[in-house]
């Protein structure tokens, strides 16, 4: 169905969990050389378990917001050390279920060093010319549909991903002259450890999300399987947008 093959290297953020890991595994399994990075290092070499080509699974190590600024030696590194990337997947991120009462500036600051500030050092480090592979380069984010959409106590949450979505509409435009689209997809609710792990939800929180999508909740391959349809050529003429993909909620009254 896509044309890929062994020259063409994905490097994928949050590899190590849930969607990206997913996401991950899939582009590997249709013959891609992806490079899975994320924090932990035994869960990314988990992922590398699973994957059906372990020779076209790399492994790399990295906290995106320890040293942000730095996230642009880090690409040079990866690319000098596997070759220049066909696509960027920005899929690491984190949750903050609170209140606007109990913010502060250094809860907020975390939430979009994370989601936003790191994925556009990150975006900038792959734009340059030679960590690229020009014609057919892609990047892609990985948003929310809350980024449009809210409910109380995640202002940061909704915010940061809007923010990522505004970042992919201009790098779309800064970056066409050189061959690169830029896409982000809004994805629903996918039952990942972003929902099962996050204590600042209540007990009920799952069961009541359930019945409110048409489709049921989604799943990682669910949006895995749109990022292998956007980073291949049958896309060549889609940059600048937000996909959605959420089980038909969005549309509900
Ligand atoms: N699950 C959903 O319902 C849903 C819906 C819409 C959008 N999303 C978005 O999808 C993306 C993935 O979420 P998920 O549900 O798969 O969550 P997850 O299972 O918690 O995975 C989050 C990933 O982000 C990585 N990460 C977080 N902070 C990082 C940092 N400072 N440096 C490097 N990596 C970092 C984690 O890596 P380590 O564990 O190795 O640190 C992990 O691999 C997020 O951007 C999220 O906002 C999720």
């Amino acid at each position: 169905m896509y044309s890929f093959n062994n020259k063409d290297i994905i490097l994928i953020t949050g590899a190590s969990s849930g969607i990206g890991k997913a996401i991950a595994l899939e582009l590997n399994s249709l013959g891609t050389n992806v490079i899975a990075t994320g924090r932990n290092f035994f869960e990314l070499q988990k992922s590398k378990d699973l994957s059906s080509n372990k020779d076209l699974f790399q492994i790399e190590h990295r906290d995106i917001v320890e040293d942000i600024d730095e996230n642009l030696n880090w690409i040079n590194s990866i690319v000098e050390k596997y070759g220049a990337l066909k696509s960027m997947i920005l899929c690491a991120g984190i949750d903050q279920t609170l209140p606007i009462q109990t913010l502060n500036y250094s809860r907020s600051k975390l939430i979009f060093d994370t989601n936003f500030f790191a994925n556009e050092i990150l975006m900038r480090a792959f734009s340059k010319k030679k960590n690229n592979q020009g014609n057919g380069s892609s990047i892609i984010c990985i948003s929310s549909i809350m980024a449009s959409l809210t409910s109380p106590a995640i202002a940061n949450y909704s915010a940061s991903k809007a923010a990522l979505e505004s970042l992919v509409r201009t790098a779309a435009l800064e970056f066409a002259t050189n061959g690169i689209r830029v896409n982000a997809i809004a994805a629903g609710h996918i039952i990942t450890h972003l929902l099962t792990n996050n204590e600042t939800l209540p007990a009920n929180f799952i069961d009541n999300l359930k019945s409110k999508y048409p489709l049921g909740l989604g799943e990682p391959i669910d949006i895995a399987n749109a990022v292998a349809f956007l980073i291949s050529d049958n896309a060549k003429w889609i940059t600048g947008t937000t996909l959605t993909i959420d089980g038909g909620v969005s549309v509900r009254f």
